[in-house]
């Protein structure tokens, strides 16, 4: 179930705001369309937005016109800027986009048709890696599973969040497909229900035991020793572990800790951040007071009443057992395991 297709200079992206009661695509043709769309969330998910923004940067190159270089890195470096201006806190946004710029600038001395035939070359390596890279996610993560586990997870960190199979939804399916008995217990996750409306939606889509519980109901399941393990997607991981995620996250990481429950992390290494030493140096964005107050269209609380809504939260290294990536499966103490990943793994 892929959430994105490039097919002849257009982008088709379903609605992931309507989703599950509508399946709506909507195609794009200008990078401005694109860009709006990460930050309306037609298009949400850490892979997911960053292979977004590069395809939008293909589609802003692909009319820039000009025969003058400098013109068209002026104009380049303009799209990157307006597409890194859409979300915050997911890292590979900005490093889909630096590696978009980077290619452009390692072929700065062809001409500027086969510079853009470059660009989109490279966006669709990166389409591709991010399947890839889920896939090898799935399988590493899926030694840590037993059969008949109980899995708790948080948001959508799945085939809706990527470019397809997904990370924390990954594992999940590897564990499945390899027979394994599992059930997932997946949070709704307010205020923008992505446990409720796409986690849920696309388990059941393949047959994957499911139940919805309510974001509060967490500690009580593992309290009662229903729940195994918890696996969780990741925004940005900072040089020590410290993993930024949807809003409940760490919540979630202190009742496991608390429970003795193991709390996984599944992200690719394009979601680290080798450039931060901590979670501290993390811009957490923060949304609309409306995706609090209302439920769609149907006001919850009192006109007026003063909302907070930051989107993502920090949990701290010390919570997290290990943090499963493509690359093989890290434990702490993650500053050492990071520091080594990072000599072979190319960071920005
Ligand atoms: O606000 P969202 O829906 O973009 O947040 C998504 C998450 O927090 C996911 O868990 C994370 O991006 C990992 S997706 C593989």
């Amino acid at each position: 179930m892929r959430p994105l297709y490039f097919e002849n200079g257009v982008l088709k992206l379903i609605d992931q705001t309507k989703l599950p009661n509508e399946t709506i695509w909507h195609e794009y043709r200008s990078y401005e369309q694109v860009a709006a769309a990460i930050k309306d969330m037609i298009v949400r998910g850490a892979p997911a937005i960053g292979v977004t923004a590069a395809y939008g940067m293909v589609i802003g190159i692909n009319v820039i016109n000009t025969g003058d270089k400098d013109e068209f890195f002026e104009k380049l470096e303009h799209i990157a800027s307006v597409m890194k201006n859409t979300r915050p806190t997911a890292v590979n946004l900005f490093w889909a986009v630096d590696r978009i710029v980077r290619k452009a600038q390692e072929n700065k001395d062809r001409s500027i048709d086969e510079i853009k035939e470059e660009i989109l070359r490279e966006a669709k390596r990166m389409d591709q890696e991010d399947v890839e890279s889920n896939r090898r996610i799935g399988e590493f993560g899926n030694r840590l599973i037993n059969p008949k586990d109980t899995i708790l997870t948080h948001c959508n960190a799945g085939s809706l969040a990527t470019c397809d199979y997904g990370t924390a939804l990954g594992v999940i399916r590897a564990a499945h497909e390899a027979g394994k008995e599992i059930r997932v217990f997946a949070d709704e996750t307010r205020p923008y229900l992505q446990g409720a409306r796409l986690t849920a939606y696309e388990l059941m889509q393949d047959g994957i035991p499911v139940t919805l519980i309510c974001d509060n109901m967490a500690g009580y399941f593992m309290r009662k020793g229903e729940i195994n393990c918890c696996i969780v997607g990741a925004d940005r991981i900072a040089s020590n572990g410290d993993t930024a995620n949807k809003i409940g996250t760490y919540t979630i990481a202190v009742l496991a800790k608390e429970n003795n429950i193991p709390f996984y992390v599944a992200a690719p290494v394009s979601t680290i951040d080798f450039g931060i030493k901590t979670g501290e140096e993390i811009i957490i964005e923060e949304r609309n007071h409306r995706e609090v107050t209302h439920i769609g269209d149907i006001q919850l609380a009192p006109k007026g009443v003063d909302v907070r809504n930051p989107a993502f939260d920090v949990t701290p290294n010390r919570y997290i057992t290990a943090i499963i990536t493509e690359r093989g499966i890290l434990y702490p103490p993650f500053e050492e395991s990071i520091k080594s990943l990072a000599r072979t793994a190319n960071p920005r």
